[in-house]
């Protein structure tokens, strides 16, 4: 088999899998549209809570605010499904769950400094490793099922990507300088996953935070926030905890940001 083109082995992610319920059930695919998309479908028809989908490939994938995820053979495109009770409000917690998660199985797994950029991303050196796709889907106002999609450049080669993205990624095996072993490294971020969900849904997100700050090295820099409507600088103070970040404007006012991309001035 040509090197860098070996298929992810369900059944070794599996070997030594220290969960109770997230990847206990795994569908692994060639090619999808997007692997979320397909976790909805399951989800739908009654998935457990924990079912993961992964495929090698997506033809469709997708980021945060609709942009198109490049989705090569070589990466790890999973999405998993959850069923928290909890309100669609507090769903969106569990951004921050998987973003302490992939950072900290890189750190754990790779001795790499992965950090975390509000909202969601991982990166390493200050370029992009992971993305990360959470989705809510409400039944009579309450959650019926989330699907956490995450997107982590694995084995990827940069030339993969297009050069017209404004902020260039980086990959395990660019930082390694050796291409990974993807079924190691997802056993043990599938490990970490299930560890900050039960503290989260055991209504401890305050510990959540409290490690999402400690990887996230942004925070008390000067940055620039576009979001749909503005763009506003200042010194990125902290989140609070309903995961908003909160900037010192330059001229001294404090601002509470939902939704955006954060760029970091060096
Ligand atoms: C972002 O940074 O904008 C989020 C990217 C999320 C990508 C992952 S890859 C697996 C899952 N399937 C998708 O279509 N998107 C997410």
């Amino acid at each position: 088999m040509v090197s860098g083109k070996r298929w992810i082995q369900p059944r070794k992610i599996k070997e030594g899998l220290k969960t109770e319920f997230i990847g206990q059930e795994i569908n692994h695919f060639a090619e999808v549209t997007s692997t979320n998309d397909v976790a909805k479908e399951l989800a739908r028809k009654g998935a457990k809570e924990g079912t993961v989908v992964i495929s090698e490939t997506q033809t469709l994938g997708r980021g945060r605010l609709g942009r198109v995820w490049v989705s090569p053979q070589g990466g790890m495109w999973f999405s998993i499904v959850l069923r928290p009770r909890v309100t669609p409000k507090e769903a969106s917690k569990l951004t921050f769950v998987a973003a302490v998660a992939v950072a900290q199985a890189i750190r754990e797994v790779f001795g790499l400094d992965a950090e975390i950029k509000w909202p969601n991303d991982v990166l390493i050196g200050g370029k992009k490793v992971c993305g990360i796709l959470i989705e809510t889907s409400t039944k009579d106002g309450v959650v019926d099922f989330v699907v956490v999609g995450i997107g982590i450049n694995a084995n990827v080669s940069l030339d993969s990507f297009p050069e017209s993205l404004r902020n260039p990624p980086t990959s395990l095996k660019e930082e390694r300088m050796i291409e990974i072993e993807r079924e190691g490294f997802l056993r043990a971020l599938l490990e970490d996953v299930e560890r900050y969900y039960t503290i989260l849904v055991r209504d401890d997100f305050d510990l959540i935070l409290e490690k999402w700050r400690r990887l996230a090295s942004f925070l008390g820099k000067y940055v620039e926030v576009v979001s749909f409507d503005e763009k506003i600088r200042g010194r990125a103070v902290d989140v609070d905890s309903d995961g908003a970040l909160i900037v010192k404007l330059t001229d001294g006012r404090i601002k509470k940001v939902m939704t955006g991309d954060v760029i970091v001035e060096r």
